[in-house]
C-alpha cells in the first residue's frame, strides 16, 4: 500500500487506522515495528521500554509480554498506555494514546501461532532465574528442550495487551519543507484531525 504522504494537499484519510495500514506493514509481515511503549509507573512517574507491535486493527495496537514484567504490573494499576512507533527509519512517527485492555485466550493464541520460534522460546525460557546465571548457565538453559506440545500453547507467563487508541499522531519529516503531524482525535463515532508543526 502506498503511503499517505502527510505533505500532500488535500484532506488526509478520514479514519486514522486507514492512515496506519498505510504506514506500517502488515500483520503478516515478519519485520515487525519496535515500538517504545510508556506506562505510569508505580511512583507516579513514567517508564518506557521498547516491545514489537505485534498486530493493529480498529479494536487496538496489540503487544505481548511476560506476566511478571513491570509493565504488566503498572498496567493493573493504571491501565492507560502510549506506543511511539518510528517507521521506517527516521522519516515518520506515530504516537498513539489509549486505554489498554489484556487480550482474550482466542486473540492470545492466533497471536502465539503467528510468532516466530525465537520468541516463542524466549516467552518459554526467558526469566529472571536464568538472567541471573553466568554465561554458561544461561546457554544450557536456553539449549533445553521446549516439549512440542507445550510450544504449541501460549506459554503461561505470555500476556497480550491491546491499545485501544484515543488519539493517533502522526508525524512526517519534509526535505524541503517543515516536518508537520496530523492528530486524529475521537467525535462521537467517528474522528476529527488537525494539522499541527512537527
Ligand atoms: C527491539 C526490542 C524488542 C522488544 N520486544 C519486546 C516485546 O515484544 N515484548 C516484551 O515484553 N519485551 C520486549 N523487549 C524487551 C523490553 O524492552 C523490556 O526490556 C522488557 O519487556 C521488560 O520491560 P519492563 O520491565 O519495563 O516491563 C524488547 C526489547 C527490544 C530492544
Amino acid at each position: 500500500m502506498t503511503p499517505f504522504d502527510l505533505h500532500a494537499d488535500g484532506d488526509p484519510p478520514a479514519d486514522p487506522l486507514d492512515l496506519a495500514r498505510s504506514w506500517l506493514p502488515a500483520d503478516a509481515d515478519p519485520d515487525r515495528p519496535q515500538v517504545v511503549l510508556s506506562t505510569v509507573g508505580e511512583d507516579g512517574g513514567p517508564d518506557a521500554r521498547t516491545v514489537l507491535l505485534s498486530a493493529f486493527d480498529a479494536s487496538g495496537f496489540a503487544f505481548h509480554t511476560s506476566r511478571g514484567s513491570r509493565k504488566v504490573a503498572q498496567l493493573a494499576a493504571v491501565p492507560r498506555a502510549s506506543m511511539t512507533v518510528l517507521w521506517p527509519g527516521f522519516t515518520r512517527q506515530l504516537v498513539v494514546r489509549g486505554d489498554v485492555v489484556v487480550e482474550d485466550a482466542d486473540a492470545l493464541a492466533r497471536a502465539w501461532a503467528a510468532r516466530s520460534d525465537h520468541l516463542r522460546r524466549l516467552a518459554w525460557l526467558n526469566t529472571d532465574d536464568l538472567a541471573g546465571l553466568d554465561l554458561a548457565g544461561r546457554r544450557r538453559g536456553w539449549a533445553v528442550d521446549v516439549r512440542d506440545d507445550a510450544a504449541a500453547q501460549p506459554a503461561p507467563s505470555w500476556v497480550g495487551y491491546r491499545l485501544r487508541p484515543a488519539e493517533l499522531t502522526f508525524w512526517a519529516g519534509g526535505a524541503d519543507t517543515a516536518s508537520r503531524r496530523v492528530r486524529y482525535t475521537r467525535a462521537g463515532d467517528g474522528w476529527q484531525h488537525r494539522y499541527l508543526a512537527g
